[in-house]
């Protein structure tokens, strides 16, 4: 598994490189937009769309939905008409949206992300221009495109900044009128504890499924910061329900201070999807696998986890250990499950799980599971194995109706090490991967599921894990009490694994 040129570099290089002259102003454009278009192209159109319509097949399994960039409608503004900024745009890319499936794309230069943001604002007009003549069409007023065009772009052309940048008042009176004032403004929506009102979930707009957050876990798509908590207030967030206002300032500012003090801990941070380093220490001894004491010495790193299919008692968090002795790599996972599920039961597709993706490319396209061209490495371990038990769940059937089956299932002691080629290809590498020691524990609604592995891939298919090549690695969760077939399960974003 060795690629060595990422393919979008590769043609960029070449792009630049067959030009005799340096290029004019206007070809650097076309360059430029070509490489956004493209940038969007590989990361952002398996949720979004290629078109930025967001009616992907991965949408469905998806909530929240990824956004139609088409309508033009978005949630994180700062402006006085409600249209982001490019600003904006890269904000929301650099950080992501904590609490879905948007991971923070802040490994990318600063560059690509404004050229992500542009593309995504040409989506954006183009879909409106579309709508705008299809509404003249019917009118029997018909434009011409660009007729048509001028007039998106005049629409979607963001307005002035609403002033974000506002100071809290000290003293205990700040706390007692900002709760006033939430109470007065927020709390019909939001709850007086910010955990949001029952009444409230799920309120459809575009068939787009909303609902005012737990604000006290943390869940601040746009920010927790006083600034950007005022952009909130002031602007709204137009995609979803919440209403922009006229509060003045001091309002404003007393509000966001709120919100703020809502957040139990320091957690808005850890939601956050950004790319980490995660460095295997290099240690004499292994640890073995129940050897709490020893695993407890290394530092774990907490990886925040997304679910697909938003639920508040979800796992959002699996914490790593992982170390290596120069020829083996232990990794320690473990994950909160409230039930532990590991035997089949009727209706159930699956048990418990976690599954590891490592890449070698630089920038492996989110959600994608690899591509004939850039397979991926997959470690997978089920607490049941709907393969290995095959007619288990239908003898499990059979003894819930009352008829006397002998039924000795166990969980499969080991895991595999699987190539995959694309989202499609998963059910055919069924079975046909190489085992892989797992040791897994389930202990006070938390599994612990500890892989090794010799550094030294076992063949062609499988990553080479070696010191001075750190490789990309991605993991995703099943809970098998709650997630009913291979796609609902919780994900994190690209993180780097640097051996020491
Ligand atoms: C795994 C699926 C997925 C991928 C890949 C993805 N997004 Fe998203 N994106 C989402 C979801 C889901 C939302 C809605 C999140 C929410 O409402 O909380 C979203 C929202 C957005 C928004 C809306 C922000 C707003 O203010 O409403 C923008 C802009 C965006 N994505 C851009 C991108 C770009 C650019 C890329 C590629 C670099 C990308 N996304 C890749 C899932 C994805
Ligand atoms: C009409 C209902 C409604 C009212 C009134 C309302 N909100 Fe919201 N608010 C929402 C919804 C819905 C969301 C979640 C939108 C989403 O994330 O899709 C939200 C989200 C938020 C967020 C989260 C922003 C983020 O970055 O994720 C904050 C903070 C917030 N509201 C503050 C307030 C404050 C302060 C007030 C009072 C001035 C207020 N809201 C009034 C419906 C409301």
């Amino acid at each position: 598994m060795r690629y060595p040129l990422l393919p979008l570099v590769a043609t960029f290089a070449a792009v630049v490189t067959t030009c005799a002259s340096p290029p004019t102003t206007a070809e650097r454009a076309a360059i430029a937009a070509g490489r956004g278009a493209a940038l969007y192209q590989r990361h952002c159109a398996a949720c979004h769309g290629p078109d930025g319509d967001g009616d992907t097949a991965v949408a469905h399994f998806l909530l929240p939905r990824p956004n139609a960039f088409r309508d033009g409608l978005f949630k994180l503004v700062s402006t006085t008409n409600g249209v982001p900024s490019e600003d904006d745009l890269v904000a929301t890319l650099r950080r992501g949206m904590p609490g879905s499936t948007m991971m923070s794309w802040g490994w990318m230069p600063e560059a690509d992300l404004r050229l992500l943001a542009r593309e995504v604002r040409r989506l954006a007009v183009r879909g409106r221009a579309e709508s705008i003549a299809a509404t003249a069409k019917l009118a029997g007023q018909p434009l011409a495109p660009d007729q048509a065009l001028a007039q998106a772009e005049q629409q979607l052309l963001p307005g002035p900044d609403v002033d974000g940048n506002v100071t809290v008042p000290s003293g205990a009176d700040a706390a007692a009128a900002g709760a006033r004032l939430w109470n007065t403004h927020c709390a019909s929506c939001h709850g007086e504890d910010g955990r949001g009102l029952p009444g409230h979930e799920g309120l459809p707009t575009d068939g787009t499924w909303l609902w005012p957050r737990d604000l006290s876990a943390g869940w601040m798509r746009g920010g927790a910061s006083l600034r950007e908590l005022a952009f909130r207030i002031r602007a709204g967030m137009p995609a979803a329900h919440m209403p922009p206002s006229r509060l003045s300032a001091a309002e404003t500012a007393l509000l966001a201070n709120h919100v703020r003090s809502l957040i139990s801990e320091p957690t808005a941070d850890h939601h956050v999807q950004w790319r980490r380093t995660v460095r295997a220490v290099r240690v004499a001894r292994l640890p073995d696998d129940g050897d709490a004491a020893a695993w407890a010495k290394v530092e774990p790193v907490r990886l925040p986890l997304a679910p697909l299919w938003w639920r508040n008692d979800a796992a959002f968090e699996a914490n790593l250990r992982v170390v290596h002795d120069g020829r083996t790599i232990a990794m320690q996972w473990s994950w909160a499950d409230a039930t532990r599920t590991d035997r089949p039961q009727p209706g159930m597709a699956m048990g418990d799980g976690l599954a590891v993706q490592f890449a070698q490319v630089q920038d492996p396209p989110m959600f994608a599971m690899g591509s004939e061209r850039e397979p991926v490495n997959v470690w997978r371990w089920h607490a049941y194995d709907p393969k290995a038990t095959a007619g288990m769940v239908d003898l499990m059937a059979m003894r819930h109706s009352g008829l006397d089956v002998p039924v000795d299932v166990r969980p499969p002691a080991s895991a595999e090490s699987i190539e995959l080629g694309g989202a499609g290809s998963a059910p055919s590498a069924t079975g046909s991967g190489l085992p892989l020691h797992v040791a897994r524990e389930w202990t006070d609604g938390r599994w612990t599921a500890t892989f090794r592995r010799d550094l030294a891939a076992r063949n062609a298919h499988e990553v080479d894990l070696a010191v001075g090549t750190p490789v990309l690695f991605a993991v995703a969760v099943w809970d098998g009490a709650h997630d009913k077939h291979a796609a609902s399960k919780a994900i994190t974003t690209w993180h780097v694994l640097a051996l020491q």
